[in-house]
């Protein structure tokens, strides 16, 4: 049966295959060093070391011999020696010596091309095409100056469509969080707009009430905006299977006022799949006002954690829930639903255009 056919709920949803041909996010720049460690994304043991010179290296983990996890070995230089039988790998993946043999083989490690933007390191895993480049996303905002970016960790228990799900939807805000964002249920009254933007699904609420939009200014541009019109947009966009651009922008000010101010926040949701059932999940986020007010930024930077935690508490419990319970069952679909729908034809199309209409053994 075609892919399109299978999903009648969210459970079917959470079965499609993983997608390979996208840039992921693999961690943080400080996870690696010169000494390997491994890390399972999207099905597979990746061993992960920095060679002298800082460069990263992601390669296969399973040594070419006997399957030992090159995690285990040690680095010789900027060779990864195995620590069963003592295999040497340069950082290309080939073989550098063999103890007890002269000839050397011609196989190799899979390597895995990565990219270091800002505080991150970013994998590819598919295909090795010249369209690879272009499809990383735009993240210039990690790596630029102008903006502070701070973030965190957590595995989640859960399919990471789960947690994408959770991302292009808007409407759990006020009751998922409801005790860390602060967000009342006259916020969901809100319009919002769907759009298809550069390949996924934009949705943005942008709220103009000004006695709502000023509690969510840090105190000194209260009284900068008293009088002039503000707004505050909550929109976000999926760029890729694993990464989620949300935009939180504040305007203060008309539209056509030459001082109107804009607070930036982009805020980074990363999830990369460990397996069907668990999940890598970092999020950045990235201001350009406030950037050197340590106590602003570790206060915000609370606030966003414990409600990153409730996405987190509310992944686990579905999951949960869809292992366990298998009933024949009929989702029902809301207005609120609108995005998160549209993103599962995004994602289908995504695994379409790398497995095919369906599964190969159907
Ligand atoms: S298993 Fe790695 S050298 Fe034998
Ligand atoms: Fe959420």
């Amino acid at each position: 049966m075609a892919y399109a056919d299978q999903i009648k709920s969210v459970k079917d949803y959470i079965k499609l295959p993983f997608v390979y041909n996208h840039w992921y996010m693999a961690g943080m720049s400080e996870d690696f060093s010169q000494t390997p460690i491994a890390k399972t994304l999207l099905n597979r043991s990746i061993v992960f070391y920095r060679t002298q010179d800082g460069t990263p290296v992601a390669m296969q983990n399973r040594c070419l011999h006997r399957s030992f996890p090159l995690s285990e070995g040690y680095m010789e230089g900027d060779n990864l020696v195995c620590r069963y039988h003592g295999i040497r790998y340069t950082p290309e993946g080939e073989i550098a010596s063999i103890p007890c043999q002269k000839s050397l083989s011609q196989k190799k490690l899979h390597r895995y091309p990565l990219k270091e933007v800002g505080q991150f390191v970013f994998i590819w895993m598919g295909d090795e095409t010249e369209g690879m480049e272009d499809a990383f996303p735009d993240l210039s905002h990690l790596a630029d100056t102008n903006f502070r970016t701070f973030g965190d960790f957590m595995l989640l228990e859960g399919n990471y469509l789960l947690m994408l799900e959770n991302l292009n939807d808007l409407s759990h805000f006020a009751y998922l969080h409801k005790d860390s964002f602060v967000f009342s249920e006259e916020f969901l009254d809100i319009p919002f707009t769907v759009e298809k933007r550069n390949g996924g699904i934009f949705c943005n609420r942008i709220d103009r009430d000004p006695a709502r939009v000023v509690k969510t200014l840090p105190p000194h541009y209260h009284e900068l905006a008293e009088g002039k019109p503000i707004e505050r947009w909550d929109g976000g966009i999926a760029v890729t299977p694993g990464i989620f651009t949300g935009l939180a922008p504040s305007y203060i000010g008309a539209e056509d006022d030459p001082d109107r101010m804009v607070l930036n926040q982009i805020i980074n949701h990363y999830v990369t799949p460990e397996t069907e059932s668990t999940s890598h999940y970092w999020w950045s986020m990235s201001i350009d006002y406030e950037q050197n007010n340590d106590m602003f930024c570790e206060m915000f930077k609370g606030i966003l954690t414990t409600g990153f935690d409730e996405d987190k508490w509310a992944v686990a419990h579905m999951q949960k829930l869809l292992d366990k319970d298998h009933i024949e069952f009929d989702e029902m679909v809301i207005a609120g639903d609108q995005a998160g729908l549209l993103y599962r034809k995004v994602m289908l199309d995504w695994v379409i255009a790398e497995h095919g209409e369906a599964p190969k053994s159907a």
